[in-house]
């Protein structure tokens, strides 16, 4: 569970409160909820059996006590990923005609992923079940019908058989529409690459203001897992668009703007899937040096699979997930703050990791990524941010595709707007 800082206002209500007023307001607040607890029997076997989750409640905006005119709303997004499921819930405060600002997240996961359930899906009924109730105790009773509930599925169920998928999600979707939040048709579904780089993108500009403010300027987002790998940015140039292949565009409509997106995810370019494909062929050439042979075997490996854009050049950069945990291992980055690099690092490292006993993939990993980038069209000189969190949230998809899915439920309400 993370805390994200509030916005001004709470956070001087934070500070000027002593202890002993908090202390008070947490007993009258476990007083009310003993109340509710008899007249909703219900809601208090719930309260009970979320134990896994702890709640923050100064920082928590309390329906009704908020300033006049801001409007507090809630999201909750299940990530189904093929290790387990996650339920973030988001909670977002709004100015009239404004761009709306998280003001808090809770999370839980569980384990294992969905597809565990593949050949018993009642079997999949308990873990959702807790999953929602994390929701329930987290978000006020009055706030539960208005709250979008969403699940979206990624790798483990995009390899299940196209059937049994279908079981899983039926099941869940059944156990969403009996709880009391706002649950769509469209409320589970399996995100392809594209739809992961989109949401992830999002996330990003939202974390840095760039949605908020349409002047400036919108960072791309690189992404690489480890089946598939992501690029997506907002190219500046109309060029761009129409040189590139069709499946690399992406038209996004999003708080009254529609983006023309450049968004394209690799499959089998992830990290695993592309040191399985070097391996695949070492043999056959004499070792002059380690990582010229890596290189030669990544430049066959990487030939004619990546389309090229130069306008990546012009573009801000943030790279997450193997990017961050290789850097980060040959200590280009910190590890827990992140940083920046030029994308000429990766290539430097690869030539002076002097460690092969304590990760042999090292070199390896280190001479795809710096490859990759190259076959991108970034130049050697390219700064890039490597993150984790932005202003202390955590960089996922989930929260770009909640946020567009409820930016989506605001359209069909006023399709005039
Ligand atoms: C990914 O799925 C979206 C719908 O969620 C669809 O519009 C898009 O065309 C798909 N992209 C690819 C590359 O399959
Ligand atoms: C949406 O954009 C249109 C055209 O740019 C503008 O007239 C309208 O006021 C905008 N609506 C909102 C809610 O911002």
């Amino acid at each position: 569970m993370r805390k994200i800082p509030n916005n001004g206002n709470l956070k001087m209500t934070k500070v000027a409160y002593p202890l002993g007023l908090f202390v008070c307001l947490f007993i009258y607040v476990a007083y009310i909820k003993w109340h509710w607890a008899s007249a909703t029997q219900a809601f208090f076997s719930i309260t009970e059996a979320a134990t896994g989750a702890r709640r923050v409640p100064q920082t928590r905006s309390p329906p009704g006590t908020a300033a006049h005119d801001h409007e507090v709303f809630y999201g909750i997004m299940f990530d189904a990923g093929s290790t387990g499921t996650r339920v973030h819930i988001f909670q977002f405060s709004r100015q009239p005609g404004e761009m709306p600002t998280l003001t808090h997240e809770t999370f839980k996961a569980l384990k294992p992923g969905l597809s565990a359930y593949a050949d018993d899906v009642e079997k999949s009924t308990p873990g959702i079940q807790e999953l929602l109730d994390v929701a329930k105790q987290d978000i006020p009773f009055d706030f539960w019908k208005d709250t979008p509930l969403v699940l979206k599925a990624t790798a483990g169920l995009r390899l299940l058989p196209g059937e049994k998928a279908q079981k899983l999600l039926q099941k869940v979707k059944e156990v969403f529409k009996a709880s009391p939040f706002l649950v769509g048709d469209d409320c589970v579904s399996i995100m392809n690459g594209t739809d992961e780089g989109v949401s992830a993108w999002i996330t990003v500009n939202f974390l840095t203001g760039s949605l908020k403010t349409p002047g400036r300027s919108s960072v791309g987002m690189l992404d690489l897992g480890g089946g598939s790998t992501q690029i997506t940015f907002l190219p500046r140039v109309e060029g761009t668009l129409q040189s590139s292949p069709p499946g690399y565009l992406t038209s996004l409509q999003m708080f009254n703007r529609t983006y023309k997106l450049y968004s394209y995810s690799y499959l089998g370019l992830g990290l695993m899937s592309a040191r399985l494909a070097i391996l695949g062929g070492v043999e056959g050439k004499p070792a002059v040096d380690l990582h010229e042979l890596c290189a030669d075997r990544v430049s066959e490996v990487l030939r004619d699979k990546v389309h090229r854009t130069e306008e990546v050049k012009d573009v801000d950069f943030h790279a997450f997930s193997y990017y961050y945990d290789l850097a980060a291992t040959v200590g280009l980055i910190d590890a827990e703050k992140g940083g920046s690099l030029v994308v000429g690092d990766f290539e430097i490292a690869a030539k002076y990791e002097t460690r092969p006993q304590s990760n042999p993939f090292v070199c390896m990993d280190l001479t795809y990524i710096s490859l990759l980038l190259q076959e991108f069209g970034f130049p050697g000189n390219k700064v890039l941010k490597l993150t984790r969190k932005i202003n202390n949230v955590e960089t996922s998809w989930a929260l770009g595709a909640i946020f567009h899915y409820i930016d989506s439920l605001n359209r069909q309400k006023s399709p005039a707007s």
